[in-house]
């Protein structure tokens, strides 16, 4: 057997080589793109989203109830945000909302509207 055989039969060239490879063939098969476009996690973004996930019950799908006139998805956050303070301080009346938006402060109901006023 050859000097160079001999080299690449000693296991641990072997098991070194093997590592090298396998870290090329796990970065080959990872596209850049994909990587870049993992989203980095956001808990506040993704609390917003549970809260307002909890209104499309009655809300419908995107905030979107077609047919009922309780559309709130893709209104203007002033619009949404002058309602809802309006239901916590009672200055409009309602059957339900009232007592929904007292489990919000302010701020968390400012953040429900921005977020629902995004939904295109
Ligand atoms: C149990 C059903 C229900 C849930 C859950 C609910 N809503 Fe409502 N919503 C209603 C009803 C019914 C009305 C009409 C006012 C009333 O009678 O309470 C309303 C009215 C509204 C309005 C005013 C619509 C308009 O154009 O006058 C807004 C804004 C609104 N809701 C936002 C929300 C948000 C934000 C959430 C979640 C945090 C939510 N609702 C959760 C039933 C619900």
């Amino acid at each position: 057997m050859s000097a160079i055989h001999q080299r690449w039969m000693d296991p641990r060239v072997l098991v070194e080589k093997t590592k090298r490879i396998t870290v090329l063939a796990i970065v080959a098969a990872c596209p850049l793109g994909a990587l870049a476009q993992t989203p980095k996690p956001d808990p506040a973004a993704f609390q917003v989203k549970l809260w307002a996930a909890s209104c499309m019950a009655c809300h419908g799908p995107d905030g979107r109830a077609e047919g009922t006139g309780l559309t709130i998805g893709g209104r203007p956050a002033q619009d949404l945000l002058g309602k809802l303070l309006g239901y916590k301080s009672g200055k409009l009346q309602a059957t339900i909302m009232h007592h929904h938006v007292k489990g919000y402060s302010d701020d968390e109901l400012t953040r429900i509207a921005d977020y629902l006023s995004s939904l295109k």
